[in-house]
């Protein structure tokens, strides 16, 4: 007999690249997506396995008791809980749907959780918890900073999850993951986004002095990392999930436009986000310990990710041509 595994968030990036790496490594397991379909959820990223019958989708909200109550009358034996708000620039313009969601939802979740007999529940946090880090590795015990509301948030949200291991013994595992990257990534973020621009011939809003530093990871990678975790992680413990790839957004930049093959000149320089992070950067030894290593060569899987974009105009042209278009002009018309 499968286990039944509660996933949030999985018609989002990560969690949409989690379902199909979790189907395909365990397919005796029963898999329940529950998903909000905010702008950021896309039922495109799970048409392959849409109908297979090991796996459901519930539209829902993590912050509608009724909802969730249904979901852990289910029993599920592990809870991945990626169900967030996730981008920065639009916590910055309207932090209202991160506390909402991020935290208070992550509450409805918990206290679900805890009147259930579920064996491992996972929440995943991020490095920017941490806040900017000028140097050195971010180590789990390391004092925690957020400076932006959607940190700040998935701060309230994994520290709330902690204080339900440590009163009520619910037995959570958090993650604390760099920057992902890889196919179904909404172009708001960054590396799909000049991807998209570029193949489109649109400039590439570059922020500030473009040397900011962020670790990326390919996604693949943080999926194994939750995978070790719900096998043989400790109840009650952090975990950094870090690919160990340190470049600032110039190089990243560069690195996109060198293998499409595209002139420099496309980079515009715009003004900088409020509060950027400068730099974030993960010391992952803990999880390495138990056995995890990034087995994703950071160069080809960049490129296999900047040719998804290049061949899967489909996915992304949709996108682009709806809502998005005015989340673009707000953003960056007069930046
Ligand atoms: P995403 O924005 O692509 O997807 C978020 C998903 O959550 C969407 O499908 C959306 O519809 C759903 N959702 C939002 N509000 C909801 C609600 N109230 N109820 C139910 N569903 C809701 O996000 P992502 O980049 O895939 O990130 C997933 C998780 O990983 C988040 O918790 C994020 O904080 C964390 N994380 C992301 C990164 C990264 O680089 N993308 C790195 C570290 C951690
Ligand atoms: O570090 C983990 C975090 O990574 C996750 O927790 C977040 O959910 C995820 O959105 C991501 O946050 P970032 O702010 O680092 O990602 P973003 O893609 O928005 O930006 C990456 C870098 O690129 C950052 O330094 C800002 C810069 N940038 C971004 C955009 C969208 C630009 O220069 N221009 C842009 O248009």
């Amino acid at each position: 007999m499968g286990r039944k595994i509660l996933v949030t968030g999985g018609a989002g990036f990560i969690g949409s690249n989690f379902i199909h790496y979790w189907m395909k490594k365990y397919p005796e397991d029963r898999v329940v997506n529950l998903d909000k379909l905010t702008y950021a959820g896309n039922l495109d990223n799970l048409k392959d396995v849409a109908d297979n019958p090991g796996y459901k989708f519930v539209k829902g909200d993590i912050s509608d008791p009724e909802v969730v109550g249904e979901l852990f009358r289910d029993r599920p034996d592990v809870v991945v809980h990626f169900a967030a708000e996730t981008h920065v620039d639009r916590s910055i313009g309207n932090p209202d749907d991160f506390i909402r969601t991020d935290i208070y939802g992550t509450y409805v979740l918990l206290e679900a959780a805890r009147n259930s007999e579920v064996g491992c529940f996972i929440q995943i946090s991020t490095d920017e918890v941490y806040g900017s880090v000028e140097e050195g590795f971010s180590r789990e015990t390391d004092t925690l900073l957020p400076r932006n509301p959607y940190a700040a948030s998935k701060t309230g949200a994994e520290r709330l999850a902690y204080s339900y291991f440590a009163t009520y013994g619910l037995p959570v595992i958090i993650t604390r993951a760099s920057n992902n990257f890889g196919p179904y990534q909404y172009p708001e973020k960054v590396i799909p986004l000049f991807v998209t621009n570029a193949l489109d011939d649109i400039p590439l809003p570059l922020y500030g002095d473009g040397l900011n530093i962020r670790d990326w990871l390919f996604v693949d990678d943080h999926c194994s990392g939750i995978d070790l975790l719900i096998h043989r992680g400790e109840k009650g413990e952090v975990y950094n999930v870090g690919g160990g790839n340190l470049l600032n957004n110039r190089e990243l930049t560069g690195r996109i436009l060198d293998y499409l093959g595209l002139p420099e000149t496309l980079i515009r320089r715009v003004k900088d986000r409020e509060g950027h992070d400068r730099r974030y950067a993960l010391d992952s030894s803990k999880l390495k310990e138990l056995g995890w290593s990034p087995a994703a060569d950071f160069e080809s899987e960049m490129n296999a990710t900047i040719d998804w974009y290049r061949n899967n105009r489909w996915w992304w042209e949709k996108i682009k041509s709806g809502d998005f278009k005015k989340y673009y002009r707000e953003q960056y018309e007069n930046r």
